[in-house]
């Protein structure tokens, strides 16, 4: 029995796929990359914006297709559209057979069963709480791994639809987090990505009392463990001693994203970010102080409901103020159900598209001037496998997050390499190993 699984959306969607193809496994299936020779097919979706919703139904037609061709094929939606659209999904495409939440992965198995034994599609979204098995998973790679350290978000940004489809958020305790990185770490993982959708405000909910900081710190202690990246942070949590802690660690790497969303302070209280374009800037300051080598990459959002061009000239503003290593940019798109939805807006779509134009030409030049500081230096980068920028290349990733092509032997995947920057591109260099 062969499984094929497609994920969109954020690292929390692929650590799900990652849980759902370990529950997978252990059912019999096993992991096919050719849909068409698949038993059972699993769309993680994301609904973050109507574009990335619409991924899913980029590929409803061909699901209907070999449905058609063959009825035992098991069509199975999970993720965050699944979660937010529910049993509409079977209602609009009978040949689904499985709709799961977000809090429902471990219940796949169950729910397979269910689906051959009555025949019938089946739906379940209903939150039951905290899964204990959230890090039973297949991984990826053997030797970088994700580790949620929350799940859910409790922020309510106005535009975001996630705090509705991920639930209230959640830590998880501390010495839980640790042992499955201990686990990790004998299995030959060198670098572990703790993620959450703020992980800044780790801890706040738990019992035994633990900020984000110490968390690091315990991690950080982990011997064997090379590097440890994070994400995502939140300007209104960020604490100083996260600064200190990265400056003092070796294993903790020199990169921080840090989405902005705005410049302009109306947008920022408009969006409920609860952080000043002021506040923001005092943390790029502390952390160039302290940590000069540090990459800063961003998120923002062009067209933000009732944005003028003088709000948007603010976040130009302070791309240019911040030189961002690089940034990821999105028209506002609205969400159904979330507050700025409600709020008129009556910028054409156009003028957005020219704001959007120019916020990409100015970023792109910036990555590229940051980038160009890096040609003729030597880093050490961890080798993650074959580049997509050609034949015999191979992809590595330096401390700061930018990533590295070069000619090398694969047996170099999964350590690190010595590169020597040659090129430079906005999103990308290009080395050449030396011993
Ligand atoms: N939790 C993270 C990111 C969540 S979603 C954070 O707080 O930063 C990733 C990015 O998608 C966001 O940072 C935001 O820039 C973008 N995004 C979220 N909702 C959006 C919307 N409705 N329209 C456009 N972009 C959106
Ligand atoms: Fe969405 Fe804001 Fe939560 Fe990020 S912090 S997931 S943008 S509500
Ligand atoms: Fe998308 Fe859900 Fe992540 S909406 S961005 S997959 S939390």
């Amino acid at each position: 029995m062969k499984a094929y699984i497609k994920t969109f959306g954020c690292q929390m969607n692929e650590n799900d796929s990652e849980r759902i193809m370990y529950l997978l496994e252990n059912e019999g299936y096993e992991r096919t990359y050719d849909i068409a020779a698949s038993d059972l097919i699993v769309i993680n979706t994301c609904t973050v914006r109507e574009k990335a919703k619409n991924k899913l139904y980029g590929h409803i037609g061909n699901l209907k297709i070999l449905k058609s061709k063959n009825r035992d094929i098991l069509i199975c939606i999970g993720g965050c559209t699944a979660q937010d659209l529910k049993e509409k999904l079977i209602e609009d495409f009978p040949f689904v057979d499985i709709v799961f939440g977000t809090h429902n992965i471990a219940e796949l198995p169950e729910l397979i069963n269910r689906r051959v034994s009555t025949g019938k599609s089946i739906c379940s979204i209903e939150n039951n709480g905290f899964d204990p098995d959230l890090f039973k998973v297949k991984r990826e790679y053997d030797f970088k791994a994700f580790v949620p350290i929350t799940i859910g978000c409790d922020n309510y940004c106005s535009y975001c639809i996630v705090p509705f489809v991920r639930g209230n958020e959640k830590s998880v305790e501390v010495k839980k987090i640790i042992r499955n990185i201990e686990g990790l770490v004998s299995k030959g993982v060198i670098e572990v990505t703790l993620i959450g959708q703020n992980v800044n405000s780790y801890g706040k909910d738990l019992n035994e009392a633990c900020t984000f900081s110490g968390l690091l710190e315990k991690v950080s202690d982990i011997k064997g463990l090379k590097r440890i990246r994070f994400m995502t942070s939140h300007p209104k949590d960020f604490s100083r001693s996260v600064i200190d802690i990265i400056k003092n660690r070796d294993n903790l790497v020199g990169h921080i994203h840090l989405p902005l969303q705005a410049g302009s302070n109306k947008i920022l209280k408009e969006m409920n970010r609860n952080y000043t374009r002021e506040d923001y800037l005092n943390i790029i300051e502390n952390i160039r102080e302290e940590i000069p080598d540090c990459s800063i990459t961003t998120d923002i959002i062009v067209g933000f409901p009732g944005e003028e061009r003088d709000d948007f000239l603010e976040t130009l503003d302070m791309v240019r103020k911040v030189r961002f290593n690089r940034a990821f940019t999105f028209i506002y798109s609205p969400r159904e159900g979330t507050r700025a939805s409600k709020i008129k807006d009556y910028i054409l779509s156009e003028e957005k598209k020219k704001w959007f134009k120019e916020l990409l030409e100015n970023q792109n030049r910036i990555s590229y001037e940051e980038n160009k500081k890096f040609a003729g230096k030597k880093f050490e980068v961890l080798v993650e496998g074959r580049s997509k920028k050609g034949a015999n290349l191979l992809e590595g990733r330096m401390e700061n997050n930018t990533i590295v092509n070069f000619k090398g032997e694969e047996k170099l995947i999964g350590s690190f390499a010595r590169v020597k920057i040659n090129r430079v591109k906005s999103f990308y260099l290009m080395g050449k190993i030396y011993i």
